[in-house]
């Protein structure tokens, strides 16, 4: 087999599991391991493309077969909408991109289906732009989202949705986060130009740095080391809101796999306790792995942050940050599957989900002390309105204003979206940040 049909093999693999329910994350490693670099690249962008366009292909698609393929040639009907792909969004050659494609189907041990194969593909590069305008009638698949979710963004956000839903469907920034136990921006930023990595400053944070070429994480300067970490600069806000400093206790109430736990401690050395609680081991794992590589210690706790009474020694906690369990809908541009899996009633389970989680941490907060609560979602459900309901029936809740020239004020926080916003080429990921104090008197 070639190294292209095995590319596409990959490929379609990967996105039939992802189609039937598989996390991106869970298959990536596999779909990628053992290939060249040139061809984990191409692997990498024929499953990320594939999930980006997902809804716009299966449109196109339903549009070439006569029939339906049976689910056991979910593989096939993936490769099919990889095909597309490549003919409709790569710079691939037409005549390589279906000779390989046709290949790959060989090599999933389907030859029956090289016909087929070539028969979708060639009728689509001659009605290409008969099928492509018959799209713009369909929102879903001209946007590439569930028409659920559509509808939701249009609710939430009338003037951006279509803003916000492009931004989703573009490749994101990598940028990284400078550990400040280990050495400043300026030190790091001088190491990646000498080891000859283009790199700038992130706005709005101290810490961060945008990489302006793709890397291999792990090959960059001082990564054994734990010298920094990935991290969006969305997700590097969260430090600084909580106001840290010597002797202070805190909670991390749903810490995996540990990127915010680690920004807390390289912020303020001289805690008192960080207290990091995840309710999966296996993702409390990765804290563990997290904070080894960057040299830094906590009390890690395996446990339910909505049942204290199971885990929680009665001591205050002087801030506490609630990284919730969201819909991620901010984060779709580095997990596109989420289009695939999220389900209306999720936001709906999710939204009492992080009600519950507020009232049961809110007690462990000492009076005068601060709690951010924080999603990577841009639906107001989980966010402004979240909060707002929140401060309604808590009566010790103060919310405290973020002062901040990122986002833009809702509720009683701040939502970033995807976005250009003007002040920002880079947008940063989709992130919503609230900050509530306690009021001292607790009969307030
Ligand atoms: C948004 S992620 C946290 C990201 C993390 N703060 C970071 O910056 O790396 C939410 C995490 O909360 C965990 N979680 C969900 N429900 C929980 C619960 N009831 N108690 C503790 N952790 C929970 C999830 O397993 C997930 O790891």
């Amino acid at each position: 087999m070639t190294a292209d049909a095995s590319s596409r093999e990959r490929a379609a693999r990967a996105l039939a599991a992802v189609s039937q329910g598989a996390s991106l994350s869970s298959v990536l490693p596999a779909a990628l391991e053992g290939l060249t670099a040139q061809d984990r690249g191409f692997t990498h962008e024929l499953i990320y493309g594939g999930l980006r366009q997902y809804q716009r292909l299966e449109a196109i698609l339903a549009g070439l077969l006569r029939q339906p393929l049976k689910p056991r040639d979910r593989d096939i009907h993936c490769l099919l909408l990889l095909g597309l792909y490549q003919l409709s969004a790569l710079e691939v050659k037409p005549y390589a991109a279906v000779h390989a494609t046709v290949e790959a189907a060989r090599a999933l041990g389907k030859a029956w289906a090289a016909k087929l194969i070539n028969g979708v593909l060639r009728n689509y590069q001659r009605r290409a732009s008969e099928l492509e305008a018959q799209l713009q009638g369909d929102p879903s698949a001209r946007y590439s989202h569930p028409a659920w979710l559509l509808a939701r963004l249009q609710q939430d956000w009338p003037h951006d949705w279509e803003a916000i839903v492009e931004a989703n469907n573009r490749q994101p920034p990598l940028s990284l986060r400078v550990n400040a136990r280990h050495g400043d921006r300026a030190g790091y930023l001088e190491r990646l130009a000498a080891a000859g990595i283009q790199a700038a400053p992130l706005a709005h944070t101290s810490h961060g740095i945008r990489l302006e070429q793709t890397a291999t994480i792990d090959r960059l300067p001082g990564y054994a080391e734990g010298d920094f970490s990935v991290q969006d600069g969305a997700a590097q806000l969260a430090a600084p809101l909580l106001g840290l400093a010597p002797g202070q206790r805190v909670l991390d109430a749903c810490a995996a796999p540990g990127g915010k736990t680690a920004h807390l401690l390289e912020t303020e050395p001289a805690l008192q306790e960080l207290v990091a609680v995840e309710l999966e081991s296996d993702r409390l794992q990765r804290v563990r792995d997290n904070l080894d590589r960057l040299r830094l210690q906590a009390r890690l706790v395996q446990g339910d942050v909505g049942r204290p009474q199971d885990w929680w020694d009665g001591a205050p906690f002087d801030r506490i940050l609630l990284d919730a369990p969201c819909s991620a809908t901010g984060v779709i541009r580095r997990h596109p599957d989420i289009k695939l899996h999220r389900r209306p009633a999720d936001i709906d389970r999710l939204t009492r989900l992080q009600a519950g989680l507020l009232d049961a941490v809110w007690p462990l907060l000492r009076p005068g002390g601060r709690l951010l609560y924080v999603t990577c979602s841009v639906l107001r459900a989980e966010n402004a309105l979240q909060v707002d309901a929140f401060v309604q029936r808590c009566a010790t809740a103060r919310p405290a204003p973020i002062a901040a020239d990122w986002g833009r004020a809702d509720g009683a926080g701040r939502q970033l979206l995807p976005i250009v916003n003007g002040v920002d080429a880079a947008p940063m990921d989709g992130f919503y940040y609230a900050c509530l104090e306690k009021a001292m008197d607790e009969a307030a």
